[in-house]
């Protein structure tokens, strides 16, 4: 057991210190792969693995569904095209947040506000040999432990390779700023979220409020909205250290430019590219993505109204930390941001 984990870690630190070197297609698999691929029975009814039913697939139609996920695609591919300067290697540590289903031939890279307590939760189903039947039998603090899944990261250069070649990857996104306005909500305006009180805001409401009272420095509980965005620009925060995962861009916790992504899921049409997924996957029919029924959701309407305490200067230099993902993901400027 502790030589194993010793083990572990000698390679994960040779891993942090090589550079992976990854070539791999996504659009047609290639033909050596592809013959590795069929030879192996998938647990799926086809009995392939949900990338080659995704592009080789004749039991799906072309479908609308199909083809709004081509153009996501080829969309992306033409703004990591057009944005992004030459396309550099992926570190191990580029795969912290690329979830493995070795069972399905699957990763997911999960974004923190996009759903991702629920497609954890059906990730530890999808992998659990039969441990667990429906998503929502396991608590939402389960699915964060991070011993109940593995990401790449955890793997051998050859075998990440392998998986980046071979299993669907996926990811799912959100409007940015939505996405932003609710870690905001969730992280500094709960009370019993008490670490990120602590850890992000004492340090807040320290640099970015005049006068504070004694109480809010001791204990960071009630940042404001505008105080966030303040910290958010403030260049000595990135300088310090990354972003939290909660905050930071799609664009550098997935980096959908280099690893080539199949489906690019959306929140806002959750449930039909949830199920896309899971009939590619060919997964059980029992295995049904969980429905939210909150109502205190943060929508459109609802991060407006955050925007209307901040001035345009600010709006305009937050709106432009966020632009890579607005670009590589087809969002829209909002029209309550007063950007001229
Ligand atoms: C991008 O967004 C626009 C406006 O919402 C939409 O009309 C268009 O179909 C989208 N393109 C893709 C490739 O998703
Ligand atoms: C947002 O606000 C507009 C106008 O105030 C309203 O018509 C619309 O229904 C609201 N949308 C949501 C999702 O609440």
């Amino acid at each position: 057991m502790r030589k194993s984990r010793v083990h572990r870690m000698v390679l994960a630190t040779c891993l942090g210190s090589l550079i992976l070197v990854i070539f791999y297609f996504q659009s047609s698999l290639n033909p050596a792969a592809e013959d590795r691929i069929l030879r192996i029975s998938w647990p799926g009814k086809s009995g392939r693995s949900p990338l080659h039913t995704l592009y080789k697939g004749d039991q799906f139609e072309q479908s609308s569904l199909q083809a709004t996920h081509q153009h996501r695609r080829e969309l992306l591919s033409n703004m990591c095209h057009r944005y992004t300067r030459k396309r550099r290697l992926l570190t191990s540590d580029d795969l912290r947040h690329l979830v493995v289903d070795d069972v399905h031939g699957l990763l997911y890279c999960y974004v923190p506000k996009v759903a991702c307590t629920n497609w954890k939760r059906v990730m530890m189903v999808l992998t659990g040999q039969g441990k667990y039947q429906d998503p929502l039998e396991i608590p939402a603090h389960e699915a964060h432990v991070p011993s109940n899944l593995h990401v790449l990261s955890e793997y051998s250069t050859p075998e990440i390779n392998y998986r980046l070649r071979n299993y669907l990857k996926f990811i799912f996104v959100r409007e940015p700023l939505e996405r932003l306005v609710s870690a905001y909500r969730n992280k500094f305006t709960r009370s019993y979220n008490t670490a990120f009180h602590k850890r992000y805001g004492t340090k807040i409401i320290r640099r970015h409020r005049q006068d504070p009272s004694n109480e809010a420095l001791e204990r960071g509980h009630d940042v404001r909205f505008e105080e966030f965005v303040y910290y958010l620009l403030d260049p000595k925060t990135q300088r310090e250290e990354p972003f939290n995962e909660h905050w930071e861009r799609v664009h550098s916790l997935c980096h959908p430019c280099i690893v080539h992504y199949d489906i690019i899921g959306k929140y806002e049409t959750l449930v039909d590219d949830a199920n896309y997924i899971l009939q590619l996957v060919g997964a059980d029919a029992g295995i049904k993505f969980p429905s939210s029924s909150k109502t205190t959701r943060t929508n459109n309407n609802l991060t407006a109204k955050f925007f209307k305490n901040i001035s345009p200067f600010y709006q305009k230099r937050l709106f432009n930390l966020y632009k890579m993902d607005y670009l590589l993901f087809n969002y829209t400027i909002p029209s309550y941001l007063h950007l001229r």
